[in-house]
């Protein structure tokens, strides 16, 4: 059974047919060729599939395609400006080392999205209590910190 989604995706509307089955990742990756999303457990458990659903920080792979309908879904190519430029956040990424293999970045860059549009002035407990869900193999997380403390102050002199 299929069932037919309209929804927006980096700002761009999207209709399309999915099966009821289907998850959000897979719509993404498969159908929609965004492939900057990333799979690695697959169960929920390392945050790799992260996106974010009207806002809202939600695991890909646990995400009815069918249950999009209507909403607004960013994805890591949502982030950066329309010459390919990263974002403030991305190139505190970059800057400070919080990508290594870079399979994990994706989905703690959409984490850190989320983090500061609700707190953009964490601290570093708060920032580590927000990562809890993406998993990290290489940087120690160490990094992943750093990028993110800078990149609440970008966005801190971006506001000002
Ligand atoms: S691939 Fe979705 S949480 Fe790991
Ligand atoms: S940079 Fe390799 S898993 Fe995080």
């Amino acid at each position: 059974m299929t069932i037919e989604v309209s929804f927006e995706l980096n700002g761009f509307g999207v209709e399309v047919d999915v099966e009821a089955h289907l998850r959000l990742l897979d719509l993404l990756r498969d159908v929609l060729g965004e492939t900057g999303t990333k799979e690695a457990c697959g169960e929920g458990e390392c945050g790799a599939c992260t996106v974010l659903v009207d806002g809202r920080a939600v695991n890909s792979c646990l995400f009815p395609a069918g249950e999009v309908g209507g909403t607004a879904v960013t994805t890591i190519e949502g982030l950066t400006g329309s010459h390919g430029q990263p974002s403030f956040i991305q190139k505190a990424f970059l800057d400070h080392g919080g990508t290594q293999c870079g399979f994990c970045a994706p989905g703690m860059i959409m984490t850190t999205v989320a983090l500061l549009a609700e707190n953009p002035h964490p601290t570093e407990s708060e920032i580590r209590q927000a990562l809890t869900g993406n998993l990290c193999r290489c940087t120690g997380y160490y990094q992943v910190v750093e990028a993110i403390q800078e990149a609440a102050r970008a966005g801190q002199v971006a506001r000002s």
